[in-house]
């Protein structure tokens, strides 16, 4: 199968890109350094002639609302203009666990970003999956005050980036399904536990404060709302098992 995978540079993609590879597909790139700019357009004809798929793991680092919905609406509709021209007859997004509950400027975007999807030209599939295990280490590095790492509150359910990379590439094989199950890790954790284990296991040694975030954003973390639907897929690999798997700092 001909796989185009927009985003296939990022912390998703190139799991992605690794698992279709190994499972024998042909995979295209579609990146800003494969010369491919899916937010403009530029590229996009000639890099999906001929792809059966297109998973879509394209992201940007964004809080606002605007930007964010500017962004993932303008690489979807590109993505299925281009798609339905030269034929595509797959589109696969992955979106996130909660982004119709829990207001926040980026899940704006992702949800806007489904309503496109939808209504597209293109058969299409949407993945939610809940944070991968990698989420402790981005807090880690963002949520900090000069030398103070905070460890924000919020119940999350996270899920290894590999067992989402397989997810992806096991819809694309199935063709277009509609929007399906979503997926999360094995067992509830508190995010705040989960950045202090990370701190920990990377060699850092300060006080970090436990915060809650302000706001309907921060209740929505604290109550639940990005927790998985009662039907999701489960995956394995537990939140300690992917930490111990890391290299100690
Ligand atoms: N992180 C999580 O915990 C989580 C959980 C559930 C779902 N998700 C979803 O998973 C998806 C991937 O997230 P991620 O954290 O893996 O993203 P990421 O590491 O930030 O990667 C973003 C990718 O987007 C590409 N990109 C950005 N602007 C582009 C442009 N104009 N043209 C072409 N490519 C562009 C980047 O490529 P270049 O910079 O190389 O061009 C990069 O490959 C997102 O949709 C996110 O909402 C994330």
């Amino acid at each position: 199968m001909e796989i185009a995978v927009a985003g296939g540079t990022g912390i998703a993609g190139t799991e992605v890109v690794r698992v279709a590879q190994q499972r024998g597909h042909r995979v295209r790139v579609l990146s800003r350094g494969n010369g491919v700019d899916v937010r403009s357009g530029e590229g996009l004809d000639d890099a999906l002639d001929g792809t059966d798929v297109v998973i879509d793991v394209l992201s940007t680092s964004t809080q606002s609302a605007r930007v964010s919905t500017e962004f993932f609406t303008g690489t979807t509709s590109h993505l299925l203009a281009a798609g339905r021209r030269v034929g595509v007859g797959h589109h696969l997004a992955l979106s996130i666990v909660g982004v119709d509950r829990a207001p926040h400027g980026y899940y704006a975007g992702k949800l806007a970003q489904e309503q496109a999807v939808q209504s597209g030209q293109v058969e299409w599939t949407i993945q939610r999956a809940t944070q991968f295990h990698d989420f402790a280490a981005q807090m880690f590095r963002n949520a900090a005050v000069g030398p103070i790492h905070l460890a924000p509150r919020m119940r999350t359910q996270p899920i290894s980036i590999v067992e989402v990379a397989t997810r992806l590439v096991d819809l694309a094989e199935s063709g277009p399904a509609g929007r399906v199950r979503d997926i999360a890790g094995p067992r509830e954790e508190q995010l705040a536990d989960m950045v202090r284990a990370w701190a920990v296991h990377s060699g850092h040694r300060g006080w970090m404060p436990e915060i809650s975030l302000p706001g309907a954003f921060g209740r929505a973390l604290r109550d639940g709302s990005v927790l998985p639907e009662p039907d999701a897929d489960l995956g394995t690999v537990a939140f300690s098992d992917w930490l111990n798997a890391q290299p100690r700092g």
